[in-house]
């Protein structure tokens, strides 16, 4: 595993992190509490020190799962970094951001997870006008000098969001969806990421798995699954199941994808490695829901990067044939 500079604070973090989505189990298939915690164990012992979690992943159950295990690893817990966001609980979205809630439902995080501060607070895709009024952040940063948060980030939607949160002096990191099939923040977003400094997370690098290229129109998901309930954007920003594509535009497109890739390579390894050979990107932080996807997805480190000539024909696909198709706030 490599081990990429995170932000201005000088910290180093595994460039592939885990996203701990999955093991909430609740917009996903069911991952079971033994699943959980092998997913967890083996991510640590492939090398990952960076997990991305949320209050909201299941009801605070993915927060519970990473605070068993940071009290099973405590002296690993200096070298591990742990993320977690606010403002998507029932009580937070979309109209009750006060600077109460927000203390309250970081300190239940902090509760669920064992720990004194969190490494890292992002808002949690907070609607426009809250990253506008900025307000949020004046909280947040009370919270790092009451010592409950180390630092704050922003988890948005879109270019024009990460492109207003990095106005302000003191975010730390973007989260941003960010794939070979949804290259756009390399145009503005991570340039200025790289002038400020500001760490770069990107979420979905495998596009909701479109990009393992093991899905077909037969596939079914599990009603639970919101590849299954979210697919045109019917409950969150359409832009987080399968990246904003069509599912079926995006089968074609990753079949034209295959023939772009090495052949002797899995697509997901390739996907993974295709988004850290992006200099602006910190970790990468591919959602799994088995311990095989794990040590996958960790191989990416490894890899040797993209010649410039096959990322231009990668930026060319993208430009030509399927930026057109992204639906939703991008
Ligand atoms: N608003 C936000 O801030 C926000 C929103 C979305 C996600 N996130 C964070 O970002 C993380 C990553 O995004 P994501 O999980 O939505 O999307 P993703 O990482 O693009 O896709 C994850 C899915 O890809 C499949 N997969 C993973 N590794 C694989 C491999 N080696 N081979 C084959 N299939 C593989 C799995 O699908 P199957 O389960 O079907 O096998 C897995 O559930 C999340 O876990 C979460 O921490 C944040």
């Amino acid at each position: 595993m490599k081990f990429r500079s995170f932000g201005r604070d000088q910290i180093v973090v595994s460039e592939v992190g885990l996203g701990c989505w999955q093991i909430g189990s609740d917009a996903w298939g069911p991952v079971s509490d033994e699943a959980a915690t092998g997913i967890l164990e083996k991510a640590l012992e492939q090398g990952i020190s960076f997990y991305d979690t949320a209050d909201v992943y299941g009801a605070g159950r993915s927060e519970s799962f990473v605070g068993e295990f940071l009290k099973k690893h405590q002296s690993a817990r200096d070298s591990l970094f742990i993320a977690s966001k606010v403002g998507r609980s029932a009580k937070i979205y979309p109209d009750g951001y006060t600077r109460t809630n927000i203390t309250e439902s970081i300190e239940g995080s902090l509760q669920r997870l064992g720990i004194e501060a969190l490494d890292l607070v992002q808002t949690h895709c907070a609607p426009p006008e809250i990253l506008q009024d900025g307000e949020i952040f004046e909280w947040l940063q009370d919270l790092v000098k009451a010592g409950k948060i180390k630092r704050f980030g922003a988890s948005v939607e879109s270019d024009a969001e990460a492109l207003l949160c990095m106005q302000h002096p003191d975010i730390y990191s973007i989260q941003i969806i960010f794939n070979v099939l949804r290259q756009k923040s390399l145009s503005e977003v991570f340039p200025l990421a790289q002038e400020k400094n500001v760490a770069i997370i990107v979420r979905l690098p495998l596009n909701s798995g479109l990009l393992s290229g093991k899905f077909s129109k037969d596939t079914q998901f599990d009603k639970q699954d919101h590849r299954n309930f979210n697919r045109d954007g019917q409950h969150f920003n359409v832009g987080e199941t399968f990246g904003g594509l069509p599912y079926e535009k995006g089968l074609e497109l990753v079949e034209d994808l295959r023939g772009l890739f090495p052949t002797d390579v899995p697509m997901a390894q390739s996907s993974l490695r295709w988004c850290l050979d992006q200099s602006a990107v910190s970790v990468i932080i591919p959602g799994a829901s088995s311990e095989e996807q794990v040590v996958a997805n960790v191989v990416a480190s490894e890899m040797d990067s993209f010649s410039e000539q096959k990322l231009k024909e990668l930026a060319d696909f993208y430009h030509g044939e399927v930026h057109s198709h992204i639906r939703g706030v991008y």
